[in-house]
């Protein structure tokens, strides 16, 4: 089982606010989408898994009013604490460890999340467990597998470097236990568990500015655990800022899949 010292991007470090940011830019508008889908509204009790930052928190709990509830839960609170306000309560809490922290939600989402899991399956039935008959579930996970590069396009020395060391922070991840083919499972997964209406899309930024900050962020994140195991020297990784810092190169994400159903 991995513990919270174990997790490879640490909330404690300063990117790791430049990370969430960048995650609130690129997806939260895809986010919002699917729970307003979901119904979202007055009075809901909603459980945000591994909350990270505070922008989906603050949404939900803008959406849900007085009258709901907001659960925030994370294995470190640092980042979400800000938002613990009524009707939102920030909890440390390891999904893939500890039981569910209730139950008769009307929903609950988790967003990049199971991915770094280890025990993603005991993660999901506790999710699913603390949903109410006919409560909403949205799982939405990164499948780095399902296209590995940070440049799809790669046209020079630059894209190549850039995708050298995307693929040392695959194994990085790997090595740590995340599944990088999870989000194409989702679907099956949430049948799997018993939902029913479950649907799926995905959302791929091929090229943004998020994508940008993210990637500065993560490499300088994890730098000194790609020069360790031997995936990048520190001259790759001041080579690959300087390019990124020009401006001029197209960076993707992996894709999100967003998987949703309801309890029967
Ligand atoms: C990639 S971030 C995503 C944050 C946020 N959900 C978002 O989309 O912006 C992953 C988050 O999951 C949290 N996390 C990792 N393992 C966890 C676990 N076992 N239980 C709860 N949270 C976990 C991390 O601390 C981090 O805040």
């Amino acid at each position: 089982m991995m513990r919270s010292d174990e997790y490879l991007l640490d909330n404690q470090q300063t990117e790791a606010g430049e990370r969430f940011d960048a995650f609130a830019s690129l997806f939260d508008p895809t986010t919002f989408r699917h729970l307003d889908g979901l119904g979202i509204g007055p009075g809901w009790r909603c459980w945000e898994v591994g909350a990270g930052g505070t922008s989906v928190v603050s949404w939900l709990a803008k959406k849900v009013g007085p009258t709901g509830r907001v659960l925030a839960t994370d294995i470190d609170t640092s980042r979400v604490a800000p938002a613990a306000r009524p009707p939102v309560e920030v909890r440390v809490h390891d999904v893939g460890a500890d039981e569910p922290p209730g139950e008769g939600f009307d929903l609950v989402h988790a967003r990049l999340v199971l991915v770094h899991v280890p025990d993603r399956e005991r993660a999901l039935r506790s999710m699913v467990k603390a949903l109410r008959p006919g409560g909403r579930l949205l799982v939405e996970d990164a499948d780095p597998a399902l296209q590995p590069l940070v440049c799809p396009d790669e046209h020079g020395p630059e894209q190549q470097l850039a995708n050298r060391l995307r693929q040392g922070f695959r194994h990085l991840l790997a090595d740590r236990g995340a599944d990088l083919s999870y989000g194409r499972r989702l679907p099956r997964l949430l049948r799997d568990a018993g939902l029913c209406r479950v649907e799926a899309d995905a959302y791929f930024p091929v090229s943004s500015p998020a994508s940008v900050a993210l990637e500065s962020a993560t490499v300088r994140q994890i730098r000194c655990r790609l020069v360790a195991a031997g995936h990048a020297t520190d001259q790759d990784i001041d080579r690959h800022l300087a390019n990124i810092d020009s401006g001029d190169m197209d960076l993707a994400t992996a894709p999100m899949i967003s998987a949703w159903g309801r309890k029967a």
